[in-house]
């Protein structure tokens, strides 16, 4: 029986009086810059909100959705590529390894079709072939060519076309630069948040809807394809403000991030296979056909356990991409991206293969929601990859995600818009002379904080993370990852800082602890979560998802 951890369950990270600091109000807020909040945004705009804040907390051309290579699936053209809605939602299904909603798959991905006809119109330009047709991609799992792209560089088109509309809205207000440490809440309901400007002062914005977009926590891992933002900062909140988390086990491992030892992760697409890419050892030999019927195409979870597999076996750090069935030219056209970081390595990507591992890519888990976007708290919405909608289950479907940011971010913001008009603004005046709790001493917030060097902490983390709640699990390393993270808690998580930096690090470690915990506790192997010591699925104790909220902490 491990001892209780108080610090876990501390209410705000921040310490402050409403009195004291500048307020704002707003019908709706959303927090996040990434497809599920930009669209969350403009549907709100759309349905009748007059006063929608955005917030992202770093530069509008920074989050996951623009780092996304592979596309939007989406079965546009069902005559052009043999497809249907029907089999989409089948796939989707059976990637999901029993877990999945099927209300929500259905809503994502039928209403996915017209939510990408919108974003043409709004001028988004994807890749078409010599007749003027969309041209169509595929990806593991899926059984037809049904992913929309522009290059290996879909999720920066999505992302440009969203925010060049929100900018054209007068009703929507957007702050860059800007944190939000916590949300508000007040009688079980969310009211809103408090902020931290680029100035670093703290500013409390009271809202009749919150709209969590805030991403993902790739960024747990010491190998990862996400960029920087995706520190599980929401999951954090959402925790802290009593809202109920779903499935954060399954974090997905993507198959094949380029890894030359120094160099940032980076995402080589899926779509490198799916059209011809192969994926060989150290001696040459493609070795896909071994582990799956549907060699380098088969669903991710197989292939990334696949090269591990065959790292082990060989004592090697990484695998090969061979591009070589494709020609220079077609390489050139449909992955400029992947050639062009690759060549920043000395890699040409026409004559040699790549150097790939599985790394950290998609957290499926989170904060769970209905199929309208509310979540267990009042006045708390929740979209993209923060939220667990139930459309991944236990294994997400390539390309599925900016198709769910889109139809979630929009039932979001459209019912944010509904709330605008019957619920009233939170009641300012009841909070003032309200002091937060705190927990723990003050410390000050250099690298080393009352002793403690938090970049050290934070690779320790991520490290900790990577080798024993990766790809592959076990009782005993969750156990021990578990034990070195409590050992962390009370000293990290019990510090009062005052800069983003530092309560990044504190939603890191509250979100590790998380994932790690329900990783534990979920003695079987199912989609991306593997435990090599329950290797089967047991649809009997298991077939149900995992919830955690502070109260169980
Ligand atoms: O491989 C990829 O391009 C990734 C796509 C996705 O995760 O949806």
């Amino acid at each position: 029986m491990q001892p209780d951890l108080p610090e876990l369950k501390r209410r705000y990270l921040a310490t402050f009086r409403f009195s004291r600091i500048p307020h704002r109000f707003s019908d709706v807020l959303i927090l996040g810059g990434g497809v599920a909040g930009l669209s969350a945004a403009l549907a709100a705009a759309a349905s009748g909100a007059t006063e929608v804040l955005l917030v992202s907390k770093d530069a509008p051309d920074e989050s996951a959705t623009r780092w996304a290579q592979g596309g939007v699936a989406a079965v546009l053209s069902p005559e052009q590529t043999e497809d249907s809605v029907e089999k989409h939602i089948q796939d989707s299904l059976e990637a999901a390894a029993g877990l999945a909603d099927e209300e929500a798959v259905r809503i994502t991905v039928t209403e996915g079709v017209e939510r990408v006809r919108e974003l043409i119109q709004l001028g988004a330009e994807f890749d078409r072939d010599g007749a003027g047709n969309l041209h169509f991609t595929r990806e593991g799992g899926h059984s037809a060519p049904r992913i929309l792209h522009r290059g290996d560089m879909t999720g920066k088109e999505v992302a440009r076309t969203l925010l060049a509309a929100v900018r054209e809205r007068s009703q929507i207000h957007a702050l860059f630069d800007t944190f939000a440490v916590d949300l508000i809440t007040e009688d079980g309901a969310c009211r809103g948040a408090l902020l931290s400007r680029p100035d670093g002062d703290l500013e409390a914005v009271w809202a009749k809807t919150t709209i969590l977009a805030t991403g993902g926590a790739g960024r747990l891992y010491r190998e990862t394809t996400n960029p920087p933002v995706a520190t599980g900062d929401g999951l954090g909140m959402a925790l802290r403000a009593g809202a109920q988390l779903e499935d954060l086990e399954f974090i997905q491992f993507h198959p094949t991030t380029l890894y030359v030892a120094g160099a940032e992760r980076f995402l080589i697409t899926e779509a490198a296979r799916g059209e011809g890419g192969v994926l060989r050892d150290s001696s040459g030999r493609a070795f896909m056909e071994r582990f799956h019927p549907l060699k380098d195409l088969a669903p991710r979870d197989i292939v990334s356990r696949a090269i591990l597999t065959v790292m082990r076996e060989q004592g090697e750090n990484k695998v090969w991409l061979d591009l070589s069935a494709l020609s220079p030219h077609r390489i050139r056209a449909r992955f400029p991206h992947v050639l062009e970081m690759c060549a920043g390595f000395g890699i040409d990507i026409v004559r040699e293969p790549i150097p790939v591992r599985p790394s950290a890519h998609y957290t499926i888990g989170g904060v769970m929601t209905d199929i309208h976007a509310r979540t267990s708290l009042e006045g708390l919405l929740a979209a993209g990859e923060v939220a667990c909608t139930g459309l991944h289950g236990a294994n997400r479907l390539g390309s599925n995600s900016l198709l769910e940011g889109l139809v979630f971010g929009h039932r979001a913001g459209r019912l944010a818009a509904e709330r605008a008009s019957s619920v009233p603004l939170p009641q300012l005046f009841s909070t003032f002379g309200k002091e937060t709790e705190t927990a723990g001493a003050a410390q000050t917030d250099s690298r080393l904080a009352g002793g403690v060097n938090l970049d050290d902490l934070s690779s320790s983390l991520k490290s900790i993370l990577w080798y024993r709640v990766g790809g592959e699990r076990n009782g005993r390393d969750l156990e021990s990852a578990l034990t070195q993270i409590r050992s962390w808690i009370p000293y990290c998580l019990g510090a009062q800082f005052s800069v983003p930096r530092s309560w990044t690090l504190q939603n890191m470690l509250q979100a590790a602890y998380l994932i790690t915990l329900s990783a534990l506790r979920r003695e079987e192997s199912r989609g991306v979560h593997y435990r090599s010591d329950f290797p089967h699925t047991d649809d009997e104790r298991w077939k149900k998802h995992s919830t955690i909220c502070r109260d169980d902490l």
